[in-house]
């Protein structure tokens, strides 16, 4: 696992911009990515965005797949994950929408729905670079404590806390739907390189679990522990209960330029 902290925010989205512009450049086929909604990734697809503008990458090939889509809400819902990563995603970041999908949030055989996802993602040829947030509870995509590390793309109901965090997505509590439809953690875990993003000090207990903890279904991104090339990019605020911190930026600040991919 691959800590860097970064002094700030934006910091935080422009490196991970950059590590997935250098994915994207080492593809040899159209790259597959794996996309987040939520706050956290903003920041990147602004700067990955503006590479793509620069013509530093070119993404009109690529696929992508989101995590989660929310179950309960109409289709075309502002809210819905299908809406989100259109206007967040798709459109700045000139992508084909036809190579774009969220997993059907709105499908009548919700279980049959999940294995669907799967085969997609199989038939891409695989996430080569997922992007993840991660929330205060631990979970990555929506696969909130207890979920089974190997999990796979399925229904699962929300945790109190992250719809009170969803909340202001919303006008009130109630209309945050109650369950979702989310990639799980084994389908997490086969993406070829992660890269998580988390700013602010409400995420700093959250990374203190996933980065130092033990691996651990109470929280779920512990998991990326195991993970060949996962890349954790945080901001001081989320490292500030990190117990190594010091040596996270002592790695960092020594590592040799051709495992870099910040310049
Ligand atoms: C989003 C997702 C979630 C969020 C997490 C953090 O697709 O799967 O895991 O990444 O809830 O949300 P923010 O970034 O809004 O704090």
């Amino acid at each position: 696992m691959e800590i860097i902290i970064c002094s700030d925010a934006s910091g935080v989205g422009e490196l991970a911009a950059a590590k997935l512009a250098r994915v994207v450049r080492d593809a040899t086929s159209a790259p597959v990515l794996g996309v987040a909604t939520g706050s956290s990734p903003l920041r990147a697809y602004l700067a990955l965005a503006r590479l793509v503008a620069a013509g530093k990458i070119d993404l009109s090939q690529a696929y992508a797949f989101a995590l989660d889509e929310y179950v309960g809400l109409p289709a075309g819902h502002p809210e819905s994950y299908a809406e989100v990563i259109r206007t967040t995603v798709t459109e700045p970041l000139g992508l084909d929408p036809a190579r774009v999908r969220c997993p059907d949030g709105f499908a009548t055989d919700l279980e049959a729905a999940g294995p669907a996802y799967e085969a997609a993602i199989k038939a891409a040829g695989g996430v080569d670079v997922q992007l993840l947030g991660v929330g205060a509870n631990g979970h990555i995509g929506f696969n909130e404590p207890t979920s089974s590390l190997s999990s796979r793309t399925r229904i699962k109901t929300l945790a109190t806390r992250t719809r009170l965090d969803n909340q202001r997505f919303f006008a009130h509590l109630d209309e945050v739907p109650n369950h979702c439809l989310t990639q799980g953690l084994g389908t997490i875990m086969d993406a070829r390189h992660v890269v998580l993003v988390a700013q602010g000090e409400s995420k700093a207990r959250a990374i203190r679990g996933l980065v130092e903890g033990p691996v651990t279904a109470m929280c779920p991104g512990s998991v990326l522990q195991l993970h060949p090339h996962a890349t954790i990019i945080i901001d001081e605020q989320a490292a500030r209960q990190l117990t190594l911190a010091d040596y996270y930026r002592d790695t960092y600040a020594k590592k040799p330029s051709w495992q870099r991919f910040d310049q």
